[in-house]
Parts: C-alpha cells; sequence; structure tokens
C-alpha cells in the first residue's frame, strides 16, 4: 500500500562521528568532544575547543594520553576513526595471542580495559563501526575476527538497552571467544578447499579447547567461559561442541552466535562467495527461531545487517529511496520513502531492497 507522506522532516541531520584517540593520532582542527582532566581532576582544557598543534603538545606533555575528538563538518573521522580505534584494539590484543600460544595466560585486566574502550566508542558510534565491518573484504586474522564480532555484539546489545556493565561482560568474552582457535594448525583455518572429516572434527573442538584456556586463567569470568563454549551451539541443537537447546544456551552466547555467522557469511572464504548484505540478512532471517534466537536476530538485522533509519537504499524497480522506519517482524523490510511517498515493503513483496548506497545521509 503507498501512503502519501505529507512531511519529511523525519530525516534527522546525520549523526557526528565521535572518537576516542591515542594522543599520536589526534590531528589540528579536531575539537575537543569531552573536558581533559589531569590526574589531579584539574580541567586542562574544556570541550568544544578546537586543537591545534600548541594545545595538543600542551596536553601530551601534561600527561593526556587519549582524547574524545570530534570534527564535524568533516568526513574524516566518521570514515577512518573506526578503522583507528580497530587497528589498535588488533595491536593491543597481539600479547593475548603470543600468550595463549606459548601455553601461558594473558593478562586479564589488559582485555578488560579493552573492552570497557570498545564498549565506550562504539555506543557513541554503531553506524561507522558496523559500516566498517560490513566494508572489509577480509578478516587477516583469528584477532581481527573476534574484534569484529566484539563490534556486531555490542551493537546488538545495545538495542537490546543492556547496560555498560553487561556490555563489557559480552565484549571481554568476544574479545577471546575463538582462542582456541590458536592451538589448530594455521593450514587448516585457511584451508582454501572444502575441510576433510578430521579437519572438520578439529576445529570444531576450538569452542573447548577455548574454554579449557580461559578455565585456568584467574579473573575470566561465566560469561566468556559460556561464549567461548557455546558460540557455535544452535537452539535446535544441530551445533557443537555438544549439542545442547534452546534454554541451556547463554543469552550472551546466542547474541555472539549471531554476529559470528554473520561476518563469516559477508566475507568471501576459499570456496564460498562472499553474499551481498541484503543476501545475507535473509540467509539469517531464514534461521530466526530455528536455529538462531529469533528476537536477537531481528534486533541484530534492524541494527547492524539491515537498513537503518535514515539510510538510503536502491529497491529492485531502480526506485532509489529512505528508509524511514522498520518492521520488527520483517526486519528485510523496511518503511520507505521515494518519490513523495511512503511504502511499506513488508506490504509489498514484490519490492525489495537490492543494495544499500548511503547510511545516515541528510
Ligand atoms: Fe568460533
Amino acid at each position: 500500500m503507498f501512503v502519501k507522506l505529507l512531511s519529511v522532516s523525519l530525516f534527522k541531520k546525520g549523526v557526528v562521528a565521535l572518537f576516542s584517540l591515542p594522543i599520536d593520532q589526534v590531528l589540528s582542527g579536531m575539537k575537543l568532544a569531552k573536558p581533559v582532566l589531569n590526574m589531579q581532576g584539574t580541567l586542562l582544557l574544556d570541550k568544544d575547543n578546537v586543537l591545534d598543534e600548541k594545545s595538543i603538545t600542551a596536553l601530551r606533555n601534561a600527561g593526556a594520553k587519549r582524547l574524545w575528538v570530534t570534527d564535524e563538518g568533516s568526513q574524516f573521522l566518521k570514515e577512518q576513526g573506526p578503522q583507528k580505534v580497530f587497528q589498535e584494539i588488533v595491536r593491543q590484543l597481539e600479547t593475548v595471542k603470543e600468550k595463549t600460544i606459548l601455553g601461558k595466560s594473558f593478562d586479564v585486566n589488559l582485555v578488560n580495559e579493552v573492552a570497557q574502550e570498545l564498549v565506550e566508542q562504539i555506543v557513541v558510534n554503531e553506524t561507522p563501526f558496523a559500516e566498517m565491518v560490513r566494508m572489509k573484504a577480509a578478516e587477516n586474522s583469528i584477532l581481527e575476527h573476534m574484534v569484529d564480532v566484539s563490534i556486531l555484539s555490542i551493537i546488538i546489545a545495545k538495542s537490546l538497552g543492556m547496560d555498560k556493565l553487561d556490555m563489557r561482560f559480552l565484549c571481554f568474552g568476544t574479545l577471546v571467544h575463538d582462542i582456541g582457535q590458536f592451538l589448530i594448525p594455521r593450514e587448516i583455518l585457511n584451508k582454501p578447499t572444502q575441510l576433510n572429516d578430521s579437519e572438520l572434527k578439529l576445529i570444531r573442538k576450538h569452542p573447548q579447547f577455548g574454554y579449557d584456556i580461559l578455565k585456568n586463567i584467574d579473573g575470566v569470568n561465566k560469561h566468556a567461559l559460556n561464549i567461548t563454549l557455546q558460540h557455535h551451539e544452535r537452539l535446535d541443537g544441530s551445533g557443537y561442541p555438544n549439542g545442547i537447546k534452546v534454554n541451556s544456551i547463554a543469552h550472551f552466547s546466542r547474541i555472539v552466535a549471531i554476529a559470528d555467522i554473520y561476518t563469516a557469511i559477508i566475507r568471501e572464504k576459499g570456496y564460498r562467495r562472499r553474499l551481498p548484505i541484503y543476501e545475507a540478512g535473509e540467509l539469517l532471517w531464514a534461521q530466526a527461531g530455528i536455529t538462531l534466537d529469533r528476537s536477537l536476530t531481528s534486533a541484530f538485522l534492524n541494527s547492524v545487517v539491515a537498513f537503518p533509519i535514515r539510510s538510503t537504499v536502491k529497491l529492485n524497480n531502480g526506485v532509489v529511496a529512505k528508509v524511514i522506519a522498520q518492521n520488527a517482524d520483517f526486519p528485510m523490510r523496511p518503511v520507505v520513502y521515494a518519490d513523495g511517498e511512503m511504502v511499506d515493503l513488508s506490504e509489498n513483496p514484490t519490492v525489495f531492497i537490492t543494495e544499500v548506497i548511503a547510511y545516515e545521509s541528510d
């Protein structure tokens, strides 16, 4: 059904990017988004000050390590911010990999700090982060994969209204969920052709390997243990390693399962082609209520995959439209505005979105 829309004031201005960057990556012209205090709590520089070389140097000399900055009016942070944060986090987590391969415990405090930092950044920048994960052609390492899955899991958590402490627990668990893969030979993990039975069997042990590593490290809580052990379990019992069902699978593990599958299907992997976003969304939705938690899949599609409100999309009839509302029961079929009319795609089965042209455009 086509309904005339009287006003287009639904379209908010684009969201301003807001990032916490190491001070060495802060550029002249960026604006402080939060006040900078020294160790004693004295104000060094208030928010809204535009930084220049002199003030950046002064803040660095006063001991500031990171700054929350914004650069409204420029696309630099929106486009580069998530990438910079991502690279820094992967670099910080290298030690987790190194220690694990050596059979030693990693520094739990470090991962806690990274989780806290990542949560803080994603809750204010979810679309640029989701977009970065989506646009990436490949994940070059297990660490990169774990950070991608963490980003997506936090975005789902935010859409569910989860509090920050729980988000941090979720993030910690997600940042280490595939740690067991560090014990599996690289040739098997990166094999470009189909795996044989024994290789598949070994790979399917990685949740148990990970759990065994984590349970021997002080300070790792039950959420991280659950996520690591259960992220490949499926509601209908078809998952691994234990084939557990529905209520035996923890809430956090169900979230991570969806984010994990999504990152796998949107990337090209050896013998498998990369799925376009709308196909990936349809594929996930087909599993909702069967292998994946239905309401979490809906939340995921609405917040990450599908078509956020204000995104510009192309329909299969060639029309360019703007997303103005989502349908919880049909996440891949939102309400769009095109050519002066509002179209509810859930009521128009022959019209569907083929492409996202831009997110959060004005
Ligand atoms: Fe995994």
